[in-house]
């Protein structure tokens, strides 16, 4: 259907083959990962493999919607029309396996964003919040930066679960220890991330069921950040925390955003679903008492756009994850084999097993920006079970993966050396 809307492509211009290995020197771009380097005590020649975003251009439809929104130069305050949530519905049902309702939806600039809000709407100063670690590390930050207290039911690790190819172990929920922490300390919130950062499970139905019923049986309300559900990898799916049924969903906040998707957390926007009318006016009042109010209107234009369009770009970007993990797993497997790399489900971020090293904390930094000159999140930045390993974001050009590889197989070489 043809857009009265200026900036919506009528149609895609996408389609043909992207080379998502085109090099593109993103320094001077005033980002974090190539620009920061200083201001986050790192050597400039460290090859930087960490912050989750992509070293990848956006589909060429929505570079076009911003750049007609752009040329028109006015830049007052907006708010979308309802094509945006068409778009972001349509995307959602297609893309993550379920379909949420127009009305149960609040914008918000950003997800972190909204799970502290969550922790201020549901929450005293005081309770309890429960998180699975090892996990992405603002969860943490949400929960004590707002005076309540972090509750922590780990998740458990079997290191011998590996393959020739995925050496590293698999993680796991286990739901009498959850169910145990749940009782003992009595959070009134429990943050999830599905699928999970770093560890990069995409929950079964069967294991979101399991912690879900839980949650219920002692009135938890569950917050599900989903920002990661559309990478889920060949014989991995997403399942929505909403989607197990009514009572779930009406006992949930989910989070989901285009901006891990289709690279533009510089924009600013994601999409938070609250079933629940009662929850979802604590919510928005915590939004408001934030003095927070329209969105970031580059945001909207480039998430209807890339939702709209973005399909092909999406799976081709995909099959380029694919073709990069491989080269990681099998470079590791052959030539550092004591790098055991966890298998991941749903996330370009992976998550490798440094134990073999027997190295401490300090001793694995000095293997990783000493030997290495690399740039990673380490494993202790999720939570002290993540100590012992690291964490490497291969959404790049093959030629930035090989590079890392190769740093990783030399600084491995060396520690071999050491050992005698
Ligand atoms: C699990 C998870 N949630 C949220 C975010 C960030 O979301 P936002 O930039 O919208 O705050 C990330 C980014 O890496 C993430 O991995």
């Amino acid at each position: 259907m043809a857009s009265e809307n200026p900036d919506r492509p009528a149609a895609a211009t996408d389609g043909a083959r992207i080379n998502f290995d085109e090099p593109i020197d993103r320094r001077g771009t005033e980002c974090l990962k190539y620009d920061a380097y200083a201001k986050r005590g790192h050597a400039a020649d460290d090859l930087p493999m960490w912050v989750a975003d992509m070293d990848e251009r956006i589909p060429a439809s929505a570079i076009e919607a911003l750049q007609r929104r752009v040329a028109h130069g006015v830049f007052g305050y907006s708010d979308p029309d309802e094509s945006y949530y068409e778009a972001v519905l349509a995307w959602v049902e297609r893309h993550q396996g379920w379909r949420p309702e127009r009305s149960w939806l609040v914008k918000t600039p950003g997800v972190v964003f909204a799970l502290a809000q969550a922790v201020r709407a549901f929450t005293e100063p005081g309770d309890a919040v429960l998180i699975q670690r090892p996990v992405y590390y603002p969860f943490t930050n949400v929960i004590r930066d707002n005076g309540r207290e972090v509750v922590c039911a780990p998740l458990a690790y079997d290191p011998g679960a590996g393959d020739e190819r995925f050496r590293g172990g698999r993680y796991a929920v286990d739901l009498q220890a959850f169910e145990r922490v749940v009782e003992q300390t009595s959070p009134r919130l429990f943050i999830l991330c599905n699928p999970h950062n770093p560890v990069g499970r995409a929950w079964t139905p069967e294991e979101l069921r399991g912690m879900g019923e839980v949650c219920l049986r002692h009135g938890v309300i569950v917050v599900s950040d989903e920002i990661h559900a559309d990478f889920a990898r060949p014989g991995f799916a997403h399942t929505s925390f909403a989607s197990l049924g009514d009572e779930f969903a009406r006992a949930c906040v989910v989070c989901t955003s285009a901006s891990k998707t289709f690279n533009i957390a510089g924009l600013q926007i994601s999409n938070i679903f609250v079933p629940d009318p009662a929850l979802r006016a604590r919510f928005e009042r915590a939004c408001a008492q934030t003095g927070y109010d329209e969105v970031n209107a580059l945001g909207f234009v480039a998430t209807r756009a890339c939702y709209e369009h973005g399909d092909d770009w999406l799976a081709q970007l995909k099959e380029h994850l694919e073709r990069n993990l491989a080269l990681f797993a099998d470079t590791l497997a052959r030539e550092a084999p004591e790098l055991r790399l966890v298998r991941p489900e749903s996330t370009y971020l992976l998550w490798v097993d440094c134990s073999a090293l027997g190295l401490d904390d300090e001793g694995l930094r000095a293997f990783v920006e000493r030997d290495a000159r690399l740039w990673l999140d380490m494993g202790t930045m999720f939570g002290p079970e993540g100590a012992g390993f690291i964490r490497v974001n291969i959404a790049c050009p093959r030629q930035t993966v090989e590079e890392t590889c190769r740093r990783l197989v030399a600084a491995t070489r060396a520690w071999r050396e050491r050992q005698g």
